[in-house]
């Protein structure tokens, strides 16, 4: 069999990814494929602009799943301002939206971002995209609750946190 590079970092990646899949299985925590497909979808990204993988980080996942016990009653999109950096989304009502279906519109925010001004396309955000890529930002952790209000709330924290002004990603 014939293996590309590529080919053979995603299956690395892969397996780096399932090694850490039996870990978590707390209420808020992610099913194990929107696990695995959370791990995925951030280090496909990464790997496309040449940024190391990240992994899943347990301190920094029950950092989120207690900050999104905290949201269940309003669903509300206001950040923790904790020590990590953050990621959030909401989906819809009675919508099946899991934490991979947030990573997936982040990411889409690549195409938002300017690597040479380092910033957004005009009125567009791309903070989201630039987390999940940050080279430093080397843990992560996330979670999902469904509101009281029937939306869903999702949470990435980001260990360190990305972000910082006046840097690059990578
Ligand atoms: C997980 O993240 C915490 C908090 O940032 C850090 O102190 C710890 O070393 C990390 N654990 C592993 C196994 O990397």
């Amino acid at each position: 069999m014939k293996l590309g590079s590529s080919s053979i970092s995603v299956m690395s990646l892969l397996i780096i990814t399932m090694s850490s899949l039996l870990i978590h299985t707390s209420q808020d925590s992610p099913t194990p494929r929107d696990f695995l497909m959370t791990l995925i979808n951030h280090n496909l990204a990464r790997a496309h602009v040449g940024v190391a993988h990240i992994v899943w980080n347990e301190t920094v996942a029950a950092y989120a799943r207690d900050y999104a016990e905290k949201r269940a009653a309003d669903c509300d999109l206001i950040h923790s301002r904790g020590p990590y950096g953050e990621n959030l989304a909401m989906g819809p009502r009675g919508g099946p939206f899991v934490v991979d279906d947030a990573v997936t519109m982040w990411v889409g925010e690549e195409n938002d971002y300017n690597y040479a001004s380092n910033s957004c396309q005009p009125r567009k955000g791309c903070g989201h995209y630039t987390q999940v890529i940050w080279r430093k930002s080397v843990h992560v952790g996330c979670a999902r609750v469904i509101c009281d209000n029937g939306g869903t709330f999702i949470i990435c924290s980001y260990d360190p946190p990305g972000n910082i002004i006046g840097e690059r990603p990578y």
